[in-house]
């Protein structure tokens, strides 16, 4: 069993390099499908999501290779247009091959997509728009056919602005044989890079970042591309700052992207001062931020909620947070109440009163970001904490304890490899490793 071991009640300080956007990787990769030549991607995470993002390229017949951060794909040998359940199961991402092989072969044979459990994730507004654009799909049980040889614009109007699906249907329309315009459409930063991505190849897209979105027909060339920065791993170390305390310096991250979470963060008190890709933060003694309501974006990204709140439980007086975009997103509350912390729950609603402080305890991930929160609300508790099930986090973080320790944070990334090793060299297992599942079982995890 891999886990995390932390010592929290230690202010950070130093600089974290932050990676590459995962959800701009996931779908970029993807679009790789589209293009006529090679790509090469700089500044790609080295994450699970994205293990399996490559993996699926290579079982449709692309030649992937990737040296560091780079990924180079050529897409020529593209054979197949099915995608195994494994993969789909791992993540929700792997829905991004659908619009792309059905623009690209005409076909694609899927089943529902994985992820982390956030409540209901149907995929009806990508099956929508692309029935709307001439796709034809068929559903049994878990498995979706779609085929679509003549894909052909159309007038999409999202009820959602859903990300997923507007990547989606962007990479679709670039298949299709007339103009296609998405109403409603999702304007996060990753879909802002997506678009520039497929435009460094010449496609013709209009209106990324606004609710907009206008898509001329015509795939793209291969490209050369950088992925943007990661805006949620970089809120995820404010959040670790302004729970142990301490001053940071993140470099390689926009803050014109996630002034949300500066805005809750500074509303706590917290100083941040940002120039070009560098954010520079000093914690300060926190105070409750009356409401964090999360929304599509600009609005406060349901992604950051677990971390921000995580960053709030010592905060004077209360936070409530209302979560709008998914339907079960408090899954982590259980594990931060086992630390000490007050939150009650309601719906869509839960309310965090500040404590004094908090007491290292055993919790076991529940999914990517509820993970990075246990682990931000355990740097600001007394003692040691273990996290288990750490896999969830490694699909989003890349070096996650690495980093923190850089900060000079007290954390270990126990690893089979150096279990094994210790066992090896005759050392028993220490008290807490042992203790790990009992006290996991006795929270409820
Ligand atoms: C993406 C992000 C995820 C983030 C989310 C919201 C990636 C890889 N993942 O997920 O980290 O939390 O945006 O910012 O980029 N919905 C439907 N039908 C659909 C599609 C979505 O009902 O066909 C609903 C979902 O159930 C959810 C809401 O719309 O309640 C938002 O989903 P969406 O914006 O599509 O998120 P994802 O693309 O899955």
């Amino acid at each position: 069993m891999e886990y995390i071991r932390l010592w929290g009640g230690q202010a950070l300080a130093g600089e974290v390099a932050i990676s590459g956007a995962k959800n701009s990787a996931l779908p970029i990769l993807a679009a790789t499908l589209l293009c006529k030549g090679e790509c090469l991607l700089h500044n790609c995470p080295r994450l699970t999501d994205i293990n399996w993002a490559i993996a699926l390229l290579q079982h449709l017949g692309c030649r992937v290779c990737r040296e560091g951060h780079d990924i180079w794909v050529d897409s020529k040998g593209l054979c197949r247009c099915d995608l195994p359940e494994t993969l789909m199961k791992k993540m929700r991402s792997s829905v991004f091959f659908l619009g792309p092989l059905l623009a690209k072969t005409g076909a694609c044979d899927l089943c529902e997509p994985g992820g982390c459990c956030l409540g209901a994730r149907p995929i009806d507004l990508h099956l929508g728009g692309l029935a709307q654009m001439g796709a034809e799909i068929r559903q049994e049980e878990d498995r979706l056919s779609c085929r679509g040889a003549k894909l052909h614009g159309a007038a999409i109007v999202l009820p959602f602005p859903s990300v997923g699906a507007t990547e989606n249907l962007m990479m679709a329309a670039l298949g299709a044989d007339s103009p296609t315009t998405i109403y409603n459409a999702a304007k996060e930063p990753e879909i802002v890079d997506l678009a520039d991505f497929l435009q460094s190849g010449g496609a013709k897209i209009h209106g990324a970042g606004t609710k907009l979105l206008q898509i001329e027909p015509g795939l793209p060339n291969g490209a050369e591309y950088r992925i943007m920065p990661d805006r949620m791993e970089a809120a995820t170390y404010l959040a670790a700052a302004a729970a142990a305390g301490g001053r940071i310096v993140l470099r390689d991250a926009h803050k014109k992207d996630m002034l949300p979470v500066c805005d809750v963060l500074e509303s706590a008190g917290c100083q941040i001062q940002s120039d070009c890709d560098i954010i520079e933060f000093t914690a300060k003694p926190l105070r409750g931020c009356k409401l964090v309501r999360t929304a599509p974006y600009p609005g406060f990204p349901t992604d950051a909620q677990a971390v921000i709140m995580a960053a709030l439980l010592r905060a004077e007086g209360l936070t409530v947070f209302e979560e709008t975009v998914f339907a079960s997103r408090f899954r982590h509350v259980p594990a931060l109440r086992a630390l000490g912390a007050q939150i009650e729950t309601s719906g869509a609603i839960a309310v965090v009163s500040g404590v004094k402080t908090l007491s290292g305890t055993a919790m076991a991930a529940t999914d990517l970001r509820g993970g990075a929160a246990m682990a931000v609300a355990a740097l600001g508790a007394q003692g040691c904490s273990v996290i288990t099930e750490i896999q969830h986090i490694q699909r989003g973080y890349e070096d996650f304890a690495q980093k923190l320790a850089g900060l000079g944070a007290r954390i270990q990334h126990i690893t089979e490899d150096k279990l094994w090793r210790r066992k090896k060299e005759g050392g028993s297992r220490l008290a807490e490793e042992a203790a790990v599942p009992l006290i996991a079982a006795k929270n409820g995890q």
